[in-house]
């Protein structure tokens, strides 16, 4: 039974469940487990999920004091080239005021429907919810945790894919208005999520070839940075193949704030700079604790993170009352052929947006008459969400698991859905 104040901003009783032990993880049927490699486990946790454990009480104090990057750089939507600078400098960038009153109050409603959804599944032996397969305890996804994999077919999702806040700073990045939506979804951590997520990119970047390799020399010299015109990817040193791989991105994911990020409520931790590193970031028994405190503690609600998918973040420990949202748009480089790209979001749907939004949309839209395979269904399980999709897709579409490198990945098993009829 899910707790009836559940709200995604404000104060809740949802969470906070000690039934539910610290560094556990569910496998595919929902049977907690706490074994190595089914997920990473932080090292430093509290000893019980409760607000007046001697550990949590502990951690409250030191967040207090410590939490959050000093002097974070905080633009608003007009300061378009300023956080186009600051995006392609630490690998992510905060713009304040990004969601009107309108828009946040549909994001808000959106995200506590869903998260309903979600929680509605009991947990085994008196836990209060069923947690999400291969994530630490109080962590989910929309995004992974929707059995289309994606939150495209919710307006609550796909009205924040062209702002007007937004997109002239997606255009600044990418260089072009022509680039691509791949899809929506984003994070969430309930209270008494006490656990850090360890570190992870969401995207690994790989050396670019041929066509690909030419498009991403193209978008760095839109940017107007000076290079010889003459040469072709190949041709260039090896400095100036990397600077141009850092400077373009290979995809954007916008986190939208729902609440203020407080050094208690789970701020996202985003680790400056590493979009261009080539290395994984450091296992959690490793992380020094200046990476655990590099949040973006001060974001205020209705905000928008732009953060390159290759740089390291991670979710941090939820401590207080109200849930942390950070629902997402998800966008890739324009040169992308629409390879991989999932049929996610209703034609009837896509038909009602904007036409530049129909535009980036264009490789995520189901056929008319086709409802996307799985859409609708929330489940934390893999079990319910592969069931959903092979329920709908039934010849048209199959499902495979993945056990993920958990450095490359913010869960410990990913489901990939593939529709024979387009899509992949
Ligand atoms: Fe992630």
């Amino acid at each position: 039974m899910v707790e009836s104040d559940l709200t995604v901003f404000g104060p809740t009783s949802v969470g906070w469940d000690p039934a539910t032990l610290p560094n556990e993880v569910v496998d595919e049927d929902g049977t907690p487990r706490r074994i190595e490699g089914f997920g990473e486990p932080d090292p430093r946790v509290p000893a019980r999920r409760r607000r007046d454990d001697p550990g949590v009480v502990a951690l409250r104090e030191h967040l207090k004091a410590n939490n959050g990057i000093r002097g974070l750089e905080i633009c608003t939507p007009d300061e378009v080239e300023r956080a186009a600078r600051i995006y392609r400098r630490d690998g992510f960038v905060v713009v304040r005021d990004a969601l009107d009153e309108e828009h946040l109050a549909l994001f808000r409603e959106g995200c506590a429907r869903r998260l309903k959804e979600i929680l509605s599944h009991p947990g085994c032996d008196g836990r209060k919810y069923m947690a999400e397969t291969g994530r630490l305890p109080h962590r989910y996804c929309y995004g992974t945790s929707s059995a289309s994999r994606q939150m495209m077919h919710d307006p609550a999702w796909t009205a924040m894919i062209d702002l007007p806040t937004t997109t002239p700073i997606l255009t600044e990045i990418f260089a072009t208005d022509d680039y691509l939506v791949w899809g929506g979804g984003g994070d969430l951590s309930l209270p008494g999520a006490i656990e850090y997520q360890h570190l992870h990119t969401d995207g690994v970047d790989s050396q670019p070839m041929g066509a690909d390799a030419e498009a991403r020399l193209s978008c760095f010299r839109r940017q107007g940075l000076d290079i010889d015109p003459n040469k072709a990817f190949a041709e260039l040193d090896f400095r100036t193949q990397r600077l141009v791989m850092d400077r373009t991105t290979t995809g954007v994911t916008i986190n939208f704030t729902l609440t203020d990020l407080t050094w208690e409520n789970g701020p996202i931790r985003e680790i400056p700079g590493t979009q261009t590193s080539t290395q994984p970031p450091p296992v959690p028994a490793e992380e020094p604790e200046w990476m655990r405190l590099s949040t973006l503690v001060g974001a205020p609600a209705g905000s928008a993170i732009f953060r390159d998918v290759r740089t390291w973040h991670g979710a941090t420990p939820n401590l207080s009352r109200e849930v942390r949202a950070l629902p997402s748009v998800e966008y890739s480089a324009g040169w992308r052929s629409g390879t991989g790209f999932q049929k996610t979001m209703p034609h009837d749907m896509w038909q009602t947006l904007s036409p530049h939004a129909q535009h980036i949309c264009r490789f995520i839209k189901q056929a008319p008459g086709v409802w996307p395979y799985g859409a609708g269904v929330m489940h934390p399980l893999t079990s319910g969400r592969r069931a959903a999709y092979e329920r709908e897709a039934g010849v048209n579409g199959e499902v495979t698991s993945v056990h993920t490198d958990p450095r490359s990945a913010g869960t410990a098993i990913r489901l990939f859905n593939r529709d024979h009829d387009g899509g992949f």
